[in-house]
């Protein structure tokens, strides 16, 4: 077996539903396993509901499962948390990791910030993360309401490799983007994998745009993963049902 970067194994999450005199519960993700290797890309696909999102969350230890285990290196991921730096993710909101009352720069140091790296070396890695996300060094000193929308992603993204990951969540990064820019960013996310070499888990409802980045997809329905593929593999008609339902509702067949 190849070494694994980030393992899920048998996880459940278990969540309440409904108000507190009508509790009960359910299990938003039931019996995942996954496997994430240095330097891959594994697509998450499925329809809204279906978990992937409370899967990131446990890859980057942002929450516990109820029951498995999630690891990261081969260690529980609580304890790897001492190098947090070394998780990293773009979410579909950039709103998330840009402060709209902070200059671009101040967010996209803010990790390095708290790392305790001093002021002039962050100005400089600021840049030259601006840069690999093509943006001019001088947009550090705007807000976020001075950008775009591609703009302002890019520069989610320039704060994700901030801390040089080893692993990036990428939840519907091109989710709330025109489609004309949605292309720009998935290149540029698969030009900086080729060149910085993260592991990645990019999460989308949209089959095309996953299998695209993604080397490995996982489709994911009510909970479970229901079909894994090699994206190659996916021009193709799937075995199981769902999977050619994505691939003929997103063209592919
Ligand atoms: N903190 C939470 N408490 C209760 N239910 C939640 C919570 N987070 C997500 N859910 C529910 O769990 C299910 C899966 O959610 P999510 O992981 O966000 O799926 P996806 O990202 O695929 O849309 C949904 O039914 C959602 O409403
Ligand atoms: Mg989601």
């Amino acid at each position: 077996m190849s070494e694994a970067l980030v393992s899920l194994r048998d996880v459940r999450v278990r969540y309440n539903r409904g108000p507190f005199w009508a509790r009960s519960q359910f299990d938003a993700v039931r019996g995942v396993d996954l496997v994430i290797a240095p330097g891959e890309t594994l697509g998450l696909v499925g329809e809204s509901g279906s978990g992937k999102t409370t899967i990131g969350r446990l890859c980057l230890g942002l929450q516990q499962p109820t029951s498995g285990e999630v690891r990261f290196h081969g260690a529980p991921l609580a304890q790897a948390m001492a190098g947090r730096r070394r998780l990293a993710a773009v979410l579909q909101n950039p709103r998330m990791s840009l402060n709209p009352r902070l200059r671009i720069g101040t967010s996209i140091a803010e990790p390095l910030r708290i790392a305790g790296v001093d002021a002039a070396s962050r100005v400089r890695k600021v840049s030259e993360k601006l840069e690999r996300v093509s943006l001019q060094p001088d947009l550090a000193r705007r807000y976020p309401h001075e950008l775009s929308g591609g703009q302002r992603q890019r520069a989610s993204i320039a704060r994700a490799l901030i801390g040089d990951p080893e692993f990036i969540l990428f939840d519907e990064p091109v989710s709330a983007l025109d489609v004309s820019i949605q292309a720009q960013i998935l290149n540029m996310i698969l030009d900086l994998q080729a060149d910085l070499g993260f592991a990645a888990l990019f999460i989308s409802h949209d089959f095309a745009a996953t299998r695209y980045v993604a080397q490995k997809i996982a489709v994911m329905l009510r909970g479970e993963i229901v079909d894994r593929a090699d994206s190659a593999a996916l021009f193709a008609p799937a075995a199981h049902p769902y999977t050619r339902q994505l691939q003929q509702a997103s063209g592919l067949l």
